[in-house]
């Protein structure tokens, strides 16, 4: 039986994925999509034959929706999550959690104080690389980390952002490559690493549209972790191409290699392919991965279980630290230590 009621905010580019992972969930149903373009709204209730809405508020009172799903402009996530759980409901939030890290934190009060649960869509760490990755670092089969690179290197037209209304803007977006491409690496980069940074030293720059955008589309960072893990990072918006983003992780005894979303492992001279892509269309950009509908599942799995999902606000709020870091030091001759943050 559809116990679980469901609803959208935003119908946008990353909406369908949710509700495909909504319909494909025994217990649930999508009962509302929002959107505040009415056009919007309606298309996106005719196409998923549920209710349209232009105000999200009308959500808070409905005792027939229990998850929402916020999928809207980066700079609305904050203000929906907090009156949503003080409405009692569940939340899904899309990354990044939030516009900046003090939004971030009001998210995380509002959810320890409510009865409902804060998740965010960090849907890379279910790709398969990822958790073979964080199996070989937690069982620690190949030793101790010592240092692990992650290079994005993506393309984001001149009409990417012009033909949005939040794109490419600080107020909006929050920051460019780094808070909407290249976060789900500086998450994985933190989450491998074990989360407590000792110093960071990064720096950004806008290489190609600076005619068109406020934000950075390029970055690099140097991240050093208190366990003495280092971490690089490179990430940009002005290549040519979306190329797969790639990682390494060298360990004592080996080095795992994610290229073309293939794991390899190079060990005693020899190179194994540990996992190949999965070919199931998503439905989505190949670039976005195909973590979406797993991560979706699993939260509504926790929610239906009354167990606690494990990327919450606490999890969330890591990788937009990472990035208020980088901007912090970049232009500065110094690193950042973490003892220095306010
Ligand atoms: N996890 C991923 O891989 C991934 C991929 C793409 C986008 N995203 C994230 O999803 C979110 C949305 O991105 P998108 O690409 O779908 O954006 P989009 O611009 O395509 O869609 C946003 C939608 O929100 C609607 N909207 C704006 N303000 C609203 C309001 N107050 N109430 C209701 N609706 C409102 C807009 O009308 C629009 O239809 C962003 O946070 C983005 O970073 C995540």
């Amino acid at each position: 039986m559809k116990t679980t009621g469901a609803a959208i905010i935003g119908c946008g580019a990353i909406a369908p994925l949710h509700a495909r992972a909504i319909a494909s969930i025994e217990d649930a149903r999508l009962v509302t999509v929002v959107d505040s373009d009415p056009v919007q709204a309606a298309q996106s209730a005719q196409d998923y034959g549920c209710e349209g809405l232009t105000d999200y508020r009308e959500l808070l009172e409905r005792p027939d929706i229990h998850i929402v799903h916020v999928c809207t402009p980066h700079h609305q996530h904050a203000g929906m999550a907090v009156e949503l759980l003080n409405a009692g409901k569940h939340v899904l939030t899309e990354k990044p959690m939030a516009l900046d890290v003090p939004s971030a934190r009001l998210m995380q009060a509002a959810a320890e104080k409510a009865a409902g649960q804060l998740g965010v869509v960090f849907q890379n760490r279910y790709n398969e690389p990822s958790v073979r990755i964080k199996e070989v670092i937690d069982s620690g089969s190949l030793g101790n980390l010592l240092c692990m690179k992650g290079v994005v290197t993506w393309t984001r037209s001149e009409e990417y952002y012009t033909n949005s209304s939040w794109r490419g803007r600080w107020a909006t977006e929050g920051g460019g490559v780094l808070i909407n491409q290249a976060i789900h690496t500086l998450d994985l980069l933190q989450w491998f690493g074990g989360g407590d940074l000792l110093s960071v030293k990064g720096s950004v720059t806008t290489d190609v549209l600076n005619e068109v955008i406020e934000v950075e589309d390029t970055a690099h960072a140097c991240i050093d972790f208190k366990n003495k893990v280092r971490g690089l990072f490179y990430g940009t918006n002005a290549y040519q191409v979306n190329s797969p983003v790639e990682l390494e992780l060298v360990f004592e005894q080996g080095t795992l290699q994610q290229r073309r979303d293939s794991l390899y492992l190079w060990k005693d001279g020899l190179e194994t392919l540990l996992c190949e892509p999965q070919t199931a269309s998503t439905g989505g950009k190949s670039y976005w991965g195909s973590g979406h509908s797993r991560l979706i599942h699993d939260f509504y799995a926790h929610i239906r279980e009354g167990r606690r999902f494990w990327i919450d606000g606490s999890e969330g709020i890591k990788a937009l630290e990472l990035i208020a870091e980088i901007y912090k030091s970049s232009g500065s001759r110094n690193r950042v230590p973490q003892a220095q943050h306010s």
